[in-house]
Formats: structure tokens, sequence, C-alpha cells
């Protein structure tokens, strides 16, 4: 267990109680230290709320002298010797693929867990496994369906750990690298004006994307959703703390033509009470051709992915599409984050 640090930000402890979990120490979700020469070293990324708009900013910086060393040489040893416990108690392809990429293209090596195969199975709790895979790895990344659970680990663990999606909370890596796409594919994420689209309500990609976009000047943001699915209000308002123009509709063409940014999610089956209100709420947005013809020529198109329905596959062939390209960023993004927790992006900034 690390101890408590008083430059701590306050994570709201009610998405905890609400699910019946213990509330544990929010120490992990420090604020970034921008005075440090190496500002994430032997931290934890756990939310969107720890970031400022510099502190994006470098991990932009290392995360592309990093793509030019793939680019380059197909990566860089700022790892060798390093593991990383790669924890995922929830499937998924892209992220546990990327952070396992990411760590061999900087000469690392990964320990694997998933939910079917580990000790979680026989009703281990994620202290226990926390602090046994620290004697293993350096650093751990976690993906968990509670809501906390990447807190709770960093609270035990003595290794820094990156959230890889808690739940219906948050999911800060994926929200760096879709600003990493934006600022790379666009130039510049300021004064863009972004739609997230589908379900905010479970999608815990969309509550980190809209804190960290809330950083950026000028910007202005569209919730369009289904009104059961609307972004949760603890959410709006911090974006709207910010000073950002925030408007909330259920009807896409309203806001569609003045788009920079789409940004479309899965309904989040998984996340519901029951099938039946799943029903009732999947296939409300769907992106087609069709959808886009009054959208602007300069939008870029982003998902999340895995898609179901919400985009059908003849948009791919549009040059707005964006999100075969996310991955792409994702490794990158991985590698910086990475390497920055275990105080070893030095030489590529
Ligand atoms: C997302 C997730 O797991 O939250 N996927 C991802 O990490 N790329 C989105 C989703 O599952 O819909």
């Amino acid at each position: 267990m690390r101890s408590v640090s008083s430059s701590r930000i306050a994570l709201s402890s009610a998405p905890l109680q609400r699910l019946g979990l213990r509330t544990v120490s929010t120490h992990s979700a420090q604020l970034i230290d921008m005075s440090k020469t190496r500002p994430l070293a032997g931290g934890d990324v756990i939310s969107a709320k720890q970031f400022d708009k510099s502190s994006i900013e470098y991990v932009f910086k290392v995360a592309a002298g990093l793509k030019k060393e793939v680019e380059r040489n197909g990566g860089v040893d700022l790892l060798k010797h390093r593991v990383l416990a790669n924890v995922f108690m929830e499937p998924s392809t892209r992220t546990a693929s990327s952070f396992h990429a990411a760590m061999l293209r900087l000469g690392g090596a990964v320990v694997p867990i998933n939910e079917l195969t580990s000790s979680a199975q026989k009703g281990e709790t994620l202290e226990d496994t926390v602090r046994t895979m620290e004697n293993y790895a350096d650093v751990l990344v976690l993906r968990h369906p509670k809501v906390g659970s990447a807190a709770t680990a960093a609270h035990y663990a003595r290794i820094p750990v990156i959230n890889a999606g808690d739940g219906q909370g948050e999911h800060p890596t994926q929200a760096l690298l879709d600003l990493f796409l934006i600022h790379q594919e666009r130039g510049s994420i300021d004064g863009a004006s972004i739609t997230l689209l589908g379900d905010l309500k479970y999608g815990r990609t969309v509550h980190s994307l809209s804190v960290m976009l809330a950083l950026f000047p000028g910007i202005k943001i569209n919730l369009v959703s289904p009104p059961n699915l609307a972004m949760p209000a603890e959410v709006v308002a911090e974006v709207k703390a910010k000073g950002i123009t925030v408007t909330e509709t259920a009807d896409l063409d309203a806001v569609l033509s003045t788009t920079d940014v789409l940004y479309q999610t899965r309904v989040q089956k998984e996340r519901f009470a029951s099938l039946e209100e799943y029903e009732k709420s999947k296939g409300a947005y769907i992106i087609t051709p069709a959808t886009l013809s009054p959208a602007k020529k300069s939008l870029l198109l982003l998902h999340p992915f895995p898609r179901v329905d919400e985009i059908t596959p003849d948009v791919d062939q549009d040059p707005r599409a964006m999100y075969f390209k996310q991955p792409q960023y994702g490794m990158y993004m991985r590698m910086a984050l990475l390497a920055s927790v275990l105080g070893k992006e030095g030489p590529v900034l």
C-alpha cells in the first residue's frame, strides 16, 4: 500500500456506494504534477480528472516521439526487463491487445490474466489478485466490471496501476487516444465542436472523454442520446463548470452539420438491468452513408469499438471514418503511458 498524497483530487465515492462497494482511498487519483521532470512517474492513471491540458499535451508529445521510433525501428527498448500485468476481468480485443503490443514494442514483457482463467473464478478478491501480481510485474493494467475498481487496485498496489475501464465508470486511456487522434488528424483540439452519440449513460469512454475535452478552449460539446441513456448529471456538471457550452438533445440532425468530430458509441447491453430495457434502447442511432450527407467534409467519425450495428459497414470507405485508425493511435498512447508511469519516457521527449 502506498501513502496518501496531499495533492489528491476528490473523486466522487457516490458511484461506489450505489454499487454497494466499499469506498476506499482515492489517493491514486492524484493530479499530475507538471512541475516534475517526469510528471507521471510512479503514479497511477485512474481518472480523466487527474489530467490538465498540459499533462495531456505532455503525453501527446511522448506518444508522438514513440510513434516515430516505431515507424523507424519497430520499437524502442525503454522498458527492457520490465513486466506488465495485463489484468482483464471483462472482455476486450483492442485495449488488452494494444497494452500488450505497446509493452512488447517498448522491449518489455507481459503477463496476461483474464476473467475466465484467473482465480477470480474461485472467488478471489481484487485486493488479493493485485497483491499477488505486484510480485511479478512493474506495472498493472486493470479492466474490471466494477466502478471504482482501478482506484481500489491502486490503493493496494505498490506498483503503478492504469485503469483500462472500470464498469460504467471511466476509460481514461481510451479518451487520451481519442484526443491524440483528433489532435494529429485535425491539427488541434481547440475550438472543435464535438458530438457524443448513443449510450452516454453506461458508456465509460464518453465519461472520460467529456471531462478531458472540457480542458480545451473554445470546445463545444453536443450530447445526443435517447433520454434514458443521457450523460450522467455529474459529468455534465463537471464539463459545464469549466465554462464549456453543452447542448443535450435526442436529435442528431439538430447538431450534425456544425459538428467537427462525431463520436458514436455502442449501447452497452451488459450494463442494463434487463434485456427488455436494452431491447427498447438499441438501434436508436445507426450511422449510414445517408446519415453523413449533411455533415462536414472535414468531419472525423470516431467509435471506440466494438461496433454492433451503430455504423453500417458501407461507411467504412468514407475518408471521414477514423475508427480503424484509433487502434493505431491507441498503441502509441499506451506506449507513452507505460513508459511515463515507469519514469522511462525521457529519451523520446
Ligand atoms: C469500449 C469499452 O470497453 O469501454 N471499448 C474499448 O475499450 N475500445 C467501448 C465498448 O465496449 O463499447
